[in-house]
This record gives C-alpha cells, sequence and structure tokens, in this order.
C-alpha cells in the first residue's frame, strides 16, 4: 500500500528509530489519509449539493425525501469496517509493545524529582543517561521515589508512567544509533518540563566497552573519581590542579584551606561550602583579578556524589 512504502508520517513525526515506531508511523499515516479522504467527501459533497440543489425560487418545493436504505447502509457499515481495522491494526501493535521479549537486557531507571536515575545489572548507575545496544531488546523497569512520572521516548513512541510503590515496563529494540529524548510526560513539580534524560543508542562493542569503565569507575576511589569528572565536565579547561598556573580560572593547586581575595575586596577561607557555592552558582564570590559570568552553573548537572567527589579530588591537590 502506498502510504506504507512512503510512511507520510514519518516526514513530519520524530525519527522512528523501532520498528513499532514505524509501525506507529504507518497506522498514523492510515488514519490521517483516510480522515482526510472523508474529509474531502464529506465537506465537498455537502458544498456540491448545497449548490446543486439550491432552492431556485421562494415557491419553488424541494423532493419530499424521507430515508434510502441502502445508502445509510453504506455509510454506516463502511466506516464501521475502517473503524474496525485501524482498532485491530491498534490492538497488533500495542500487543507488540505489551509482550516482553524472554532475555531481554534489563535496566532499572527510577523517576525522581526531578531526574531519571539508570541502574545497571552490574550495578553501573548513571544520572539521565540510558545507554543501550543496537539491535537488543531491551526491558525497562521504572520505579518512581517520590510522585508519579512518566518515561516518554518519542522516537520509539513508547510511554509508561513511573508509579511510587510499583513497578511498571516497557521494552524496545532500537534499529539507529543515535541519541533520543527521554521526557517526563507525568506533571511532577516545579522542574517537571526540565526532567529531560538521553538515551542512547551505541554498538554492542561500545556498549561493553562503556560498562566495564563504568563498572571500573565506580568503585575508584573518591578523589580519582573526582578527577576523572573533572576532565569529563572540563572544569580542566580552565582550572589547573595540579600546579599553581593560572588558565581562564583560578588555579586550585593548594587551595584548599588557604584564603582567597575576592573582587568585593573581602576575603573568603576556602572550604568545602565554599568550593560547592563556587561551583553551583560561580558568580557568587569572583576571586580578584578574574572577571564575573565566564564560568558556567553546574547546578542540576552533577549529583551530590559528583559533586562531594570534585571537591575531594581539588582537597586532594596539595
Ligand atoms: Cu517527572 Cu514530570
Amino acid at each position: 500500500m502506498f502510504w506504507m512504502q512512503y510512511a507520510f508520517a514519518s516526514k513530519f513525526m520524530p525519527t522512528a528509530a523501532t520498528d513499532q515506531a514505524s509501525q506507529v508511523n504507518n497506522l498514523y499515516s492510515f488514519l490521517l489519509i483516510s480522515s482526510f479522504i472523508a474529509c474531502v467527501i464529506l465537506i465537498g459533497g455537502m458544498i456540491y449539493f448545497a449548490y446543486k440543489y439550491k432552492r431556485q425560487s421562494l415557491t419553488a418545493k424541494s423532493a419530499y425525501i424521507t430515508h434510502n436504505t441502502f445508502l445509510e447502509f453504506l455509510w454506516s457499515f463502511i466506516p464501521l469496517v475502517i473503524f474496525l481495522v485501524v482498532f485491530g491494526w491498534g490492538w497488533h501493535i500495542y500487543h507488540q509493545m505489551r509482550q516482553f521479549p524472554k532475555d531481554a537486557l534489563e535496566v532499572h531507571v527510577t523517576g525522581k524529582q526531578w531526574a531519571w536515575e539508570a541502574t545497571y545489572k552490574s550495578g553501573v548507575r548513571t544520572a539521565n543517561l540510558v545507554k543501550v545496544p543496537i539491535d537488543t531488546d531491551v526491558k525497562i523497569i521504572l520505579a518512581s521515589n517520590d510522585v508519579i512520572h512518566s518515561f516518554y521516548v518519542p522516537s520509539f513512541r513508547i510511554k509508561q508512567d513511573a508509579v511510587p510503590g510499583r513497578y511498571t515496563a516497557v521494552w524496545f529494540n532500537a534499529n539507529k544509533l543515535g541519541d533520543f529524548h527521554i521526557f517526563c510526560t507525568e506533571y511532577c513539580g516545579t522542574q517537571h518540563s526540565g526532567m529531560i534524560g538521553k538515551l542512547q543508542v551505541v554498538s554492542r562493542e561500545e556498549y561493553d566497552k562503556w560498562l566495564e569503565e563504568e563498572a571500573k569507575f565506580s568503585t575508584l576511589p573518591i578523589a580519582q573519581k573526582g578527577e576523572k569528572l573533572f576532565q569529563i565536565k572540563a572544569c580542566s579547561g580552565c582550572h589547573s590542579v595540579a600546579d599553581a598556573s593560572v588558565k581562564v580560572g583560578p588555579s586550585l593547586f593548594k587551595k584548599f584551606g588557604a584564603k582567597e581575595e575576592l573582587t568585593s575586596g573581602d576575603s573568603t577561607g576556602v572550604d568545602e561550602n565554599y568550593l560547592r557555592e563556587s561551583i553551583l552558582n560561580p558568580n557568587a564570590k569572583i576571586v580578584k583579578g578574574f572577571a564575573s559570568g565566564v564560568m558556567p552553573s553546574f547546578q542540576g548537572q552533577l549529583s551530590e556524589d559528583e559533586l562531594s567527589a570534585i571537591i575531594e579530588y581539588i582537597k586532594s591537590a596539595k
């Protein structure tokens, strides 16, 4: 059928990155095209007949027609058939979505105000990132820490509530590499709209390598973890830690426990809370000789664990 070949809806729907998403596109194309044809027949027919049979004069009388059994049967039966096709088709796709494949790769994903936390079988945990291999059945087991959230991946056409006190699940098999959005589609508080995650589909080799590296990372001593994060989050581009050289921002070498002169004329002791504030709200205190508004805030981009690790790394630079 022509709409299957051209998947009309795929022109304006989000990328379809699973086979089921393509099937949803096909059904959606069918709905749109059949609705369009019905609309043309109905509205076009109405306009045509209103014009053709308009009253010719004030005294003219129109034909007295009460009903037409055959026509009435047709305009009830044809839509019924179309609706049954749509129902059967939709049920077929839905059934596939709810039929969980055996031996799927399972990932626990927990919604909380306001982030998605993923936990892999090996113990690896990620925030707002679910990394999966391509062409693999993946089952996401959902839970919530607080209120109802909803796990939505538009490119996979899957959506499922994460409900506190019970597990729910979705599955998919991605057939395209790339980064796809995870949205929360259940209003869950002030930062609901910011509860955006990334679903990353990578090759099997890349996935295995990543999982291995992450597993190593999670058992690193806290300061070493901080050192890695310092690279990953690009802190190292602006701050030196190993020596006192000045880059874009002040060096952090031997800074912990020292005093820092500020542009305001005050001075401050460098302790954990000063470092925390400087990472989350960099413009609160500006070190003398440096400009305000240069460093971006890392508010919402670091978990408490990551923040502590970075601070421990800075503390270790002595
Ligand atoms: Cu979580 Cu909206």
